[in-house]
């Protein structure tokens, strides 16, 4: 029996066409944020980009996008849907496992429904992580999904105010919390856009 914490749980999952995660298409939340200028484009992460359609939105943007995950079937069909006149740098990793050349690279680190795909034992990991990836005044870009307290997972559930605690604890500040009016109907009320950024006050 795989954990989630392993690339073959996904991997599976997608090879049998169950991804219910996937929209099929951007999320539109961030097809909002990214067409309505208030993120300067730079670099960007995404982390655990499934098949990537967030990340080929932002690159289409202009971001330079780099797409991360661990499953075979992800990458591959990051790797088949590229877009080839705004190409993102895929990379096959374990996002806890990124070297040290990531570290301080980017602008943005952008995750839907990878938060809630990890061990909650692991969210410090998580956000330590996304601490060392990020430029001084990045921002932690978050759909927060899905907020509740049910047991179990993935996807394990969260809470808004103790993803903030998280991040300010680490020098963040929180910039930017909405319900979105735009999530996907399914999705609605169960889920919160935050913004919070590497300011290094604590
Ligand atoms: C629920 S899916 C979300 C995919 C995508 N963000 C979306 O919204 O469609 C979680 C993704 O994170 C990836 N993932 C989970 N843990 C990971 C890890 N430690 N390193 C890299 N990828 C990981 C999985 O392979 C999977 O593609």
């Amino acid at each position: 029996m795989t954990d989630s914490n392993s690339p073959d749980f996904w991997d599976i999952r997608y090879q049998n066409n169950q991804f219910p995660w996937d929209l099929g298409g951007p999320t539109p939340v961030f097809a909002r944020l990214a067409a309505n200028g208030q993120l300067t484009p730079g670099k960007m992460i995404v982390l655990g980009a499934g098949r990537g359609h967030d990340a080929r939105l932002f690159a289409r943007q202009g971001f330079a996008v780099t797409a991360v995950d661990f499953a075979d079937a992800a990458v591959a069909a990051m790797q088949e849907m590229a877009d080839l006149d705004h190409p993102l740098e895929i990379v096959q990793s374990d996002f806890f496992w990124l070297p040290p050349a990531f570290n301080g690279r980017y602008q943005y680190v952008l995750d839907y429904t990878s938060f809630c795909a990890i061990l909650p034992a692991r969210r410090g990991d998580y956000a330590d992580l996304v601490t060392r990836l990020l430029q001084p005044g990045g921002q932690y870009i978050s759909l927060a999904f899905p907020i509740g307290t049910r047991p179990g997972g993935p996807p394990f559930t969260v809470q808004p105010e103790a993803i903030i605690d998280l991040f300010t604890t680490r020098g963040f500040t929180l910039h930017h919390r909405e319900s979105p009016p735009d999530s996907v109907p399914a999705r609605k009320g169960y889920e919160e856009l935050l913004v919070l950024t590497k300011t290094g006050e604590l």
